[in-house]
């Protein structure tokens, strides 16, 4: 019988080869994979890729902020912009803020995200581990589907201490969440700012003088050292450098569930960015800061080897010239003042595949195993991510040989700049389907708010302890 839709004479490309042939669509799902599949409608796909949507694992959308406001970006600019560079699921961020709870945040966020048109999931980020949220919130989270949690070992108003992470890692590995965590030495941060803003230097170019790789990469193992305390997986965010994903390395090869994270900003900016004339660098200000000019090439390594799995973007959604944004404390402002993050969630899949797969640095199924496979596997996303039958029919057509420009307008989302601006890549998404339905076609989003699905986490093998504990004393069933 005849499907629904077939996507006709492609080159399918999955995390573990590519081969000629179409992909069998019903229900929004993938029904078969083969050749000579006849369908009801077809698409025809000769000359360009097939590849799984991509799934974007860490994407800061509409977060909440403390005084009640949210940064920028909106699950239905996030969903634009997602669509526009073949990306069509996104886990976005649910914060929790420290003296309050989390379940009437979370339930704001919830009507928010209501508005998507990509699916979405939530990982939340845990700020105060009181007794309620090691309790009560944590799992009710996991009983919502919410199975990723994360923690910031710095920044001032989101910063956990050790022993609050360790709280956060027991919790989570009694009711089955992954954390996830943003890896940098709060007291070093603090202190080297502090001297650097007595010595006068605030440019946007001491941001990363603030923070150098030492610092990132002690908080790497330290967190990694109490995840093994715990028995606990975790998965380090946007590791910026090799010799971070070196600690991660050294803790996969003993044994450890510790899996990485890195982002295109890494992989295509520099330390000498923020040093662009007058505020221009805060534009690409995040953190980790971007590193050398040799530390891309040191990451692309470690993608090969498989110390990192996951590249996401980390799209922040912090704007320029608007007062919510980079010039939230004046153009005058310290490093200190300015908003950390880059947009990235249009982009991120261009740029891999630009300056991966045309390189020749990595494959086309590297490339879609970083960019959609493995993000969906370790998250728990067990529909996404790969054209196999039963799968979501998320599917991006990709012109592996088109050259464009990256501009702001071409991104679609609500940030006013992107840090790639005037950057030429080599291939990019002519059509993207979610759910089998056309939501992007050449640039053109028909999507209507509202169509995203939130996808809710059940347990999965990867996030269970690996039975390791320190000693006989299995430490996380004590709070
Ligand atoms: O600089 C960054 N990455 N800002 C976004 C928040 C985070 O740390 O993930
Ligand atoms: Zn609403
Ligand atoms: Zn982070
Ligand atoms: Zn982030």
């Amino acid at each position: 019988s005849d499907y629904e839709l077939v996507i006709a004479g492609g080159t399918v490309v999955t995390g573990d080869g590519q081969f000629r042939g179409d992909i069998g669509i019903d229900a929004g799902m993938i029904a078969a994979v083969g050749t000579g599949l006849r369908g009801v409608a077809t698409i025809d796909a000769s000359g360009l890729l097939v590849m799984p949507g991509g799934v974007d694992t860490h994407c800061h959308v509409e977060q909440l902020r403390s005084d009640g406001t949210t940064d920028e970006e909106s699950f239905v600019t996030a969903s634009t912009s997602a669509f526009v560079g073949g990306t069509t699921t996104a886990i976005t961020f649910s914060a929790q803020f420290k003296g309050r709870p989390i379940g009437p945040s979370l339930a704001d966020y919830r009507a928010r995200a209501a508005h998507a048109m990509m699916d979405y999931s939530f990982h939340q980020i845990i700020t105060d581990p009181t007794d309620e949220v090691i309790r009560d919130e944590i799992p009710a989270l996991v009983a919502e589907g919410i199975r990723s949690l994360k923690v910031f070992l710095t920044y001032d108003p989101l910063h956990v201490d050790d022993r609050g992470f360790l709280r956060i890692l027991a919790a989570a590995r009694r009711h089955g969440a992954l954390v996830t965590v943003h890896c940098e030495n709060y007291a070093a941060i603090g202190w080297m700012t502090e001297a650097l803003l007595a010595a006068g230097l605030t440019a946007p170019k001491y941001h990363a003088w603030s923070r150098p790789v030492m610092v990132e990469r002690e908080a790497t193992y330290r967190a990694i050292a109490l995840a093994e305390l715990v028995d606990q997986p975790i998965q380090i965010f946007h590791v910026s450098c090799s010799e971070v994903a070196e600690e991660i390395a050294r803790a996969q090869a003993r044994g450890v569930k510790v899996w990485a994270e890195t982002c295109p900003q890494y992989l295509t900016l520099t330390e000498s960015d923020m040093d662009r004339p007058g505020f221009e660098g805060a534009k690409f200000m995040c953190s980790p800061a971007p590193r050398g000019a040799d530390a891309a090439e040191g990451l692309w390594a470690q993608i090969r080897r498989g110390t990192i799995d996951v590249v996401s973007s980390d799209h922040s959604g912090y704007g320029f010239e608007g007062t919510r944004g980079k010039r939230i404390a004046g153009a005058e402002a310290s490093f200190r003042d300015i908003p950390n993050g880059v947009p990235g969630v249009g982009a991120r899949m261009m740029l891999m595949f630009s300056e991966g797969v045309a390189t020749g640095r990595i494959t086309a199924s590297e490339f879609v195993r970083v960019t959609a496979t493995n993000p969906a596997r370790l998250f728990g996303l067990t529909g996404k991510g790969r054209l196999e039958p039963g799968a979501d029919a998320d599917v991006v057509l990709w012109d592996a040989g088109r050259r464009s420009i990256i501009t702001n307008a071409a991104m679609q989302h609500a940030i006013d700049y992107t840090p790639y601006e005037g950057r030429a890549v080599t291939g990019m998404p002519v059509m993207t389907l979610r759910r089998g339905v056309v939501v992007m076609r050449d640039g053109v989003v028909t999507a209507e708010p509202g169509t995203g699905r939130f996808i809710p986490r059940g347990p999965y093998d990867l996030i269970e302890p690996s039975g390791r504990v320190a000693n006989g004393f299995e430490a996380a069933s004590f709070a």
